[in-house]
């Protein structure tokens, strides 16, 4: 079973400790892990997920890098990550199961792709989110470029490199 977050903890850093001691571990992700693995995704990012996903998904998930974070037997996050025309590395989807974030487990899956050999990486980030775009600054990405109204809801599109 997955552990009830850490909503109300008193002193976050020691919780954080914590998590990063009771993370499992980071693995590759498998084909037969593909049913939960996206339901994680599409429960993070507030989507539907239904066959269509698995379809479209799954050989994105064999043939470039995915990764999931174990904790207890259970998915508890993972990122998405494939190679781009101009030979750098695009992170689609970092996601973190809502339960435990806080813990340092997106900072551990994040790190995990960015040890891929690459000459760079690049992300997009929806605005708004001021703090994701703190976060990857953190790790050393910039924002390079934005692009107004991309999404359907007129948000901008920001896209950071490394
Ligand atoms: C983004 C996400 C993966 C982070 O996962 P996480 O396990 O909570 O991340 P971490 O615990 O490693 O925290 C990373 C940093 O972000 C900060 N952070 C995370 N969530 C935050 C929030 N809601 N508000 C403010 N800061 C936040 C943390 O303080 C931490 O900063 P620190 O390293 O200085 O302590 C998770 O919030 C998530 O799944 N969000 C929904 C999907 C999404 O938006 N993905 C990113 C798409 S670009």
């Amino acid at each position: 079973m997955v552990s009830q977050g850490c909503s109300g903890c008193l002193d976050r850093q020691v919780h954080r400790k914590v998590g990063l001691n009771l993370l499992g571990l980071i693995r590759p992700v498998k084909l037969a892990d593909s049913v939960s693995f996206l339901r994680l995704e599409a429960r993070c990012f507030g989507m539907r997920y239904n066959r269509n996903s698995l379809y479209y998904w799954r050989p994105i998930l064999d043939y470039c890098w995915a990764y999931k974070a174990v904790q207890e037997e259970t998915i508890v996050g993972g990122v998405i990550a494939m190679p781009t025309r101009q030979g750098l590395v695009y992170i689609n989807s970092l996601f973190v199961d809502p339960r435990v974030r806080g813990l340092g487990i997106g900072s551990r899956l994040l790190e995990k792709v960015l040890g891929i050999s690459a000459p760079g990486f690049i992300l997009d980030v929806k605005s708004g989110k001021r703090y994701l775009i703190e976060m990857y600054q953190r790790h050393g990405f910039k924002v390079v470029r934005r692009e107004r109204n991309y999404y359907l809801d007129g948000s901008e599109r920001i896209i950071m490199r490394r």
